[in-house]
């Protein structure tokens, strides 16, 4: 008999979600465990998940347990092993008569969404879940969600897989490689305009990235932006924000965090700092991280910036305090 394992996705009728949910019960991303789905949304649009329950269950998944789905976040909570916090407002929209523009702008929209989610997390979910927060401003979100969670004992993350996989891809066009070609993909800091994407410890076929691109002008103006306003860039291109890639690097950090990392490389999402790499402790903070063989996800601590970088990742690293200073109404 395989092992189950219960996994709460909010924001359930958006669109990442769609792309997201059927991944999640697929015998890929859990391997061969039984995986019941909580499905959370508000009280608004909660009924329309009884349609994409009726799909689920004429997928054929023989990996899929039970279904549920409710708007009492509570309810959902209990007993999760992940909790995968996507439900929150996107830019790009107009929202109370005022296009959304930068992600920044979602924070008192989106922020207090997480303080009622964090509470619940902490007391009905298991003690060792993994909470991955997708809504933007994510960084920010974990960091009022952890905080009202209260419980050390759970890892709260924000993504920032996407900006990795976008790096990465990037990168292996420039170097005429296969996107798999490229490991030790780092996102230093912020999802914002403000994230440092590491071109110079990255690994593009076993070698130093600061070795095979000898192009600091491309790096500068080419690579860093692009990957900074890639969300825009699909904003403006798609007229809605980025929902397939989002759902595929949620896949894809779920993974890294339930597998044991290959050595030599690590995976990208932002934790809390505990004074790793001088950043201030308790921000949500875009580091490299391991999962080792029992399971526990690290820091990876041998990494070693030019000042060029360490520049670059200050600058994140102020704009990820400024947002910590805004939130403080909701760090009760
Ligand atoms: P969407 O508008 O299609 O879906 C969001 C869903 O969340 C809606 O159905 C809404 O009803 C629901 N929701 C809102 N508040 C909720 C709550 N309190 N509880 C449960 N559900 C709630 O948006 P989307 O395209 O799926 O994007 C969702 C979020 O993900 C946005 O904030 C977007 O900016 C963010 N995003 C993050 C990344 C990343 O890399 N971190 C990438 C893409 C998108
Ligand atoms: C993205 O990076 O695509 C998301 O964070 C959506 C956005 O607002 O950019």
């Amino acid at each position: 008999m395989s092992k189950s394992i219960k996994v709460v996705v909010t924001g359930a009728a958006g669109q990442i979600a769609y792309s997201l949910i059927p991944r999640l019960v697929d015998g890929k991303t859990f391997g061969d465990k039984i995986v019941n789905l909580a499905l959370v949304e508000i009280p608004q649009v909660v009924d329309k998940l009884e349609g994409l329950v009726m799909e689920l269950e004429d997928s054929y998944f023989p990996n899929m347990g039970e279904v549920t789905y409710t708007d009492n976040f509570e309810e959902a909570s209990k007993d999760a092993d992940w909790f995968l916090l996507v439900g929150s407002i996107p830019r790009g929209i107009v929202y109370n008569g005022k296009k959304i523009e930068e992600r920044s702008d979602l924070l008192s929209i989106n922020g207090g969404i997480f303080v009622d989610q964090g509470i619940a997390i902490g007391r009905y979910g298991k003690n060792n879940a993994k909470i991955l927060v997708v809504g933007n401003p994510a960084n920010t979100n974990a960091f009022i969600g952890k905080h009202a969670a209260n419980n050390d004992s759970q890892l709260w993350m924000a993504m920032t897989m996407l900006d990795a996989n976008r790096a990465k891809s990037i990168l292996a066009k420039k170097t005429n490689n296969n996107v798999s070609d490229i490991k030790n993909m780092i996102i230093w800091g912020n999802h914002s305009p403000t994230m440092y994407p590491d071109s110079e410890n990255v690994q593009i076929l076993g070698e130093l990235g600061s070795s095979v691109i000898n192009d600091v002008n491309w790096v500068e103006s080419d690579f860093i932006p692009k990957v900074q306003q890639r969300g825009k860039a699909v904003i403006d291109a798609r007229g809605a924000s980025s929902a397939t890639s989002a759902a595929k690097a949620a896949i894809d950090t779920v993974i890294a965090c339930e597998n044991p990392t290959d050595p030599g490389d690590c995976f990208s999402a932002a934790i809390a700092s505990d004074g790793s790499y001088d950043v201030p402790k308790g921000i949500i903070c875009g580091y490299p991280l391991m999962t080792l063989e029992d399971g526990s996800i690290e820091i990876k601590r041998d990494i070693s910036l030019s000042e060029f970088a360490k520049n670059k990742f200050q600058i994140s690293i102020d704009e990820l305090l400024s947002e910590r200073e805004a939130v403080k109404h909701l760090m009760q």
